[in-house]
């Protein structure tokens, strides 16, 4: 028992310096020898036989698991757990090249509108809407709004901001708790009366600037594309994948095709949504999974339209919508052309000989232009089916975009 216990010891430690050592890929030698007195499964079937089909068949356990080992030995392991690591250190040290796209910031206007400020502080909604804050008088968002950036600071500026918030907004900024939610972690039950505070006191400080991972859209046993968005699965459940196009509206995502599939990891956040204390005071997390033309009737016979807040200069309850790129996408050109987010906001880069996607979420402009540029990371991913230059659909999307603004101007007069 004493020379075993020596054993484990001197794995263990093997394991912390190999986690400690962030950035470098761990030599395979060294984790073989962990992998062959591994034995989970009689404990953890179903990880364990998925892990078996998968691209990361290969690696022990406790590559990611610090702590397996003595945990496996003990005699009660539910008291002595591994590490459960959330970090993108935790994949970076093999996939440096998404883990590094993904981090990208690079701040500035692709175009003419919107764009990626360095301070997000320095550039409110209001700059581009001046009757904004006329427009929903009384919501939260008169507090403080401004234009979005990288996902490398998606949590980052959610703590930052000045408005109101709730322990369901995290569920678009921080993958742990996506994944627990409506389970306890960390001693305390996710779901929406949860304290905010609580939960923000529970996420690591190293990732309380991204807070949303890799694991947001791979399953680190199967390797497989996964959603873990409590809303998006119970909206899918009820409707469908897509239930706009009969054809594509699979009932689950594990029978999505390629396409839609794509379209739902992003659905997971960039999508109309109810969260938080509406009119009425009553806290919910809810997709409404519909066109903005479905809403008014949803929200009337679901909610008796108390979902969001009550105009403070009409003093009627209003709907206020958040950023419905997903339902915009859906009955669009594009999507009947096969396209899906990734198709423009992932492209594939060359890599040395190899071919791999990126994971800098931004504007295609900016792949555009780096792209004529001829600067790395520059990817034309609009040429699938255009045979124009960039420049040329550029300049006019650019024309697309000028005609859109007048509008939602004319729109913010009447
Ligand atoms: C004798 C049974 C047993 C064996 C063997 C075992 N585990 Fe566990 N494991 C448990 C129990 C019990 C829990 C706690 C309850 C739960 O979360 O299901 C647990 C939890 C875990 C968790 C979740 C920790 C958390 O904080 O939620 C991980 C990860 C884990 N085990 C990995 C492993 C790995 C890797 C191995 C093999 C090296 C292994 N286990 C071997 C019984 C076992
Ligand atoms: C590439 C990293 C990685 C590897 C390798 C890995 N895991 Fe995990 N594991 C995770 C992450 C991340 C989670 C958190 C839950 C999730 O994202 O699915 C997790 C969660 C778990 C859980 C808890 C499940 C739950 O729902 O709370 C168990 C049990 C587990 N792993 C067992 C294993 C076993 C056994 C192996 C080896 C056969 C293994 N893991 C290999 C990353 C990994
Ligand atoms: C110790 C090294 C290691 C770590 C850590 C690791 N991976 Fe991998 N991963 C691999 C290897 C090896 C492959 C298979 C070869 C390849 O595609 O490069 C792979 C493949 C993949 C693939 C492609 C699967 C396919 O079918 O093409 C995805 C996605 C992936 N890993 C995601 C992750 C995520 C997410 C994490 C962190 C939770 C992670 N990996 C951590 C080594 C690792
Ligand atoms: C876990 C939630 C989540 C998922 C999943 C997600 N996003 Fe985001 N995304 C955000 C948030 C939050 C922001 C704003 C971050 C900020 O301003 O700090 C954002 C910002 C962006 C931006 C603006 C970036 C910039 O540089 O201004 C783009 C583009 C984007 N996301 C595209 C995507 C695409 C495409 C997908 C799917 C492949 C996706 N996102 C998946 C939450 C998410
Ligand atoms: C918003 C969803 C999303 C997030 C978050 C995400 N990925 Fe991916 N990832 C994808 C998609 C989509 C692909 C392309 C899959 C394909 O073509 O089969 C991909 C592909 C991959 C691959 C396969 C090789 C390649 O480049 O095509 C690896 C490895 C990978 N991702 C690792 C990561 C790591 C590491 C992170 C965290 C830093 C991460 N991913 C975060 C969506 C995501
Ligand atoms: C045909 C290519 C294409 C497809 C498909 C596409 N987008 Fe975009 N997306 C763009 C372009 C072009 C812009 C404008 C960028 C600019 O103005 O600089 C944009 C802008 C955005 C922005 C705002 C970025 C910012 O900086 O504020 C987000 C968020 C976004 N897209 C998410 C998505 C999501 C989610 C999907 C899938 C439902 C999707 N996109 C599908 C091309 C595409
Ligand atoms: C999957 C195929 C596909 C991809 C990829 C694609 N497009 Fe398109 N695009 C279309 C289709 C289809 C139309 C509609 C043509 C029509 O109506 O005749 C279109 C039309 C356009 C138009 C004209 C719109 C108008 O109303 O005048 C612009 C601008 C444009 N695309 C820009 C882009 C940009 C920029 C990208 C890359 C970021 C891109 N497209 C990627 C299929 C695609």
């Amino acid at each position: 028992m004493g020379r075993k216990w020596l054993m484990a010891s001197a794995l263990m430690l093997t394991v912390s310096l190999v986690v400690a050592a962030r950035w470098q890929a761990p030599s395979p030698d060294d984790f073989a020898a962990v992998k062959a007195k591994e034995d989970c499964r009689d404990c953890h079937r179903a990880v364990v036989d998925r892990y078996a089909q998968s691209a990361h068949a290969g690696l022990a356990c406790s590559q990611c698991h610090a702590g397996s080992l003595t945990h496996q030995e003990a005699d009660d392991p539910a008291k002595v757990l591994p590490v459960v690591d959330f970090r993108i250190e935790s994949c970076a040290s093999c996939h440096r090249f998404q883990a590094e796209t993904y981090l990208m910031d690079e701040p500035g206007t692709a175009g003419l509108y919107g764009g990626t400020p360095a301070n997000p502080h320095e550039h409110p909604k209001t700059k581009d809407f001046p009757l904004y804050n006329k427009i929903v008088a009384g919501h939260g968002f008169t507090k403080e709004y401004n234009e979005d950036r990288s996902h490398k600071f998606v949590l980052r500026d959610h703590i930052d901001i000045k408005r109101p918030k709730n322990a369901a907004c995290l569920n678009c900024k921080a993958t742990p708790v996506a994944y627990y939610w409506g389970r306890t972690w960390k001693g305390i039950k996710l779901d929406e009366n949860a304290s905010w505070e609580e939960v923000i006191a529970r996420i690591p400080k190293e990732v309380q600037d991204y807070g949303a991972s890799c694991t947001h859209c791979h399953d680190p046993h199967s390797t497989q594309l996964r959603i873990i968005n409590k809303a998006l699965q119970a909206a899918i459940a009820e409707r469908g994948v897509n239930p706009y196009w009969a054809e594509k509206n699979a009932k689950s995502f594990a029978e999505a095709d390629r396409q839609q599939k794509e379209i739902l990891l992003c659905a997971q956040c960039h999508v109309e949504y109810v969260c938080g204390p509406g009119a009425d005071k009553k806290t919910r997390f809810v997709f409404s999974w519909r066109k903005v033309r479905d809403l008014d009737a949803f929200y009337r016979e679901q909610f008796g339209y108390q979902q969001d807040w009550v105009h403070a200069i009409i003093g009627e309850p209003l709907i206020k919508s958040q950023h419905p790129e997903t339902e915009t996408f859906w009955e669009s050109k594009y999507e009947r052309a096969g396209a899906s987010c990734v198709t423009c906001h992932m492209p594939k880069v060359k890599v040395n000989g190899r071919l791999l996607t990126s994971h800098w979420l931004t504007s295609p402009l900016k792949y555009l232009d780096r792209f004529v540029q001829g600067k790395p990371l520059g990817a034309y991913p609009c040429g699938e089916c255009h045979s124009v230059p960039p420049t040329v659909l550029r300049a006019q999307v650019l024309r697309v975009q000028r005609h859109v603004d007048e509008v939602q101007k004319r729109v913010q007069q009447a």
